[in-house]
């Protein structure tokens, strides 16, 4: 599909919105999006705080220059294409970025206005099958949040596959680490789903069964901070992230 009319549509694209990392261009009728390169990785605090406590959660990413960033998501993009996963196709790299097809609607917009409807039941099970089935094939995202899930022609489509994790982790952290972020996302915006039948949903389509059990034991470490948080005084000052994690915690425990 490349050819010199597209690559001098996304070139007069890319000098015209010079502020703008992400963003769509049209061409012959048909949108696409142009992702910059740019750096990706943890900040020092973050990795001391992994040094400290080891927990799965906070695997800091590999720290990428922008050009290895650019590479590393695009031939992600292409890899997961071809391995039969819903991701937006690469049409074009260069050294500044790169050109996708547009991946549809965000997920969380269908999601925010449809509520507690019949299709919005049918795609939180989508959602967590479909990250299921990312990870029967031996991947991870990387970045599962809800806002990195499109909708597009009747499939759940991954988006932002930039963030990079050292080889030496185990893939089963970094998938633990996914499922944990898109739980995360859901319940920081208060999404109204059961969260015990939506990771049932994720185990069948993964096989990944031991997830309960990482997620059991999670809860459990995390007892005496939460009677902590529970008093009231402190309750008022924690910040939304403190307060999701919390609730997402009372979640898991019914699990
Ligand atoms: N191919 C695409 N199709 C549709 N929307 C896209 C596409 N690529 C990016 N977007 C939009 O741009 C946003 C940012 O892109 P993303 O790759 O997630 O970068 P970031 O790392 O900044 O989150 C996405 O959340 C989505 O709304
Ligand atoms: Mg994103």
């Amino acid at each position: 599909m490349p050819n010199i009319e597209f690559e001098k549509a996304a070139r007069e694209a890319a000098r015209t919105a010079p502020g703008k990392e992400v963003f769509p261009f049209d061409f012959e009728g048909k949108r696409y999006w142009i992702k910059r390169a740019r750096p990706t990785g943890s900040n020092l605090l973050h990795h001391a705080a992994w040094r400290a406590t080891k927990l799965p959660l906070l695997v800091p990413a590999v720290r990428q220059s922008a050009s290895e960033a650019l590479r590393h998501e695009s031939s992600k993009l292409r890899r997961l294409a071809d391995r039969g996963i819903c991701v937006p196709a690469v049409e074009l790299v260069t050294e500044e970025y790169f050109v996708m097809e547009d991946n549809g609607t965000s997920l969380r917009k269908i999601l925010r206005e449809g509520r507690e409807d019949d299709l919005s039941r049918q795609l939180y099970r989508e959602l967590f099958e479909t990250l299921g089935r990312l990870h029967s094939i031996g991947e991870y995202h990387g970045g599962s949040q809800l806002r990195n899930f499109n909708y597009r022609g009747g499939n759940i489509a991954f988006l932002d596959f930039e963030e990079k994790f050292p080889e030496s982790i185990p893939l089963k952290i970094l998938q633990f680490r996914d499922l944990f972020l898109l739980l995360f996302s859901l319940v920081k915006d208060r999404h109204p789903l059961d969260y015990s039948e939506a990771i049932g949903h994720y185990v069948r389509s993964s096989g990944n069964d031991w997830v309960v059990d990482e997620l059991k034991k999670l809860t459990e470490k995390t007892r005496a901070l939460e009677a902590l948080v529970r008093f009231p005084p402190l309750w008022k000052i924690l910040d939304k992230d403190s307060k999701a994690t919390y609730r997402m915690i009372q979640e898991i425990r019914k699990i």
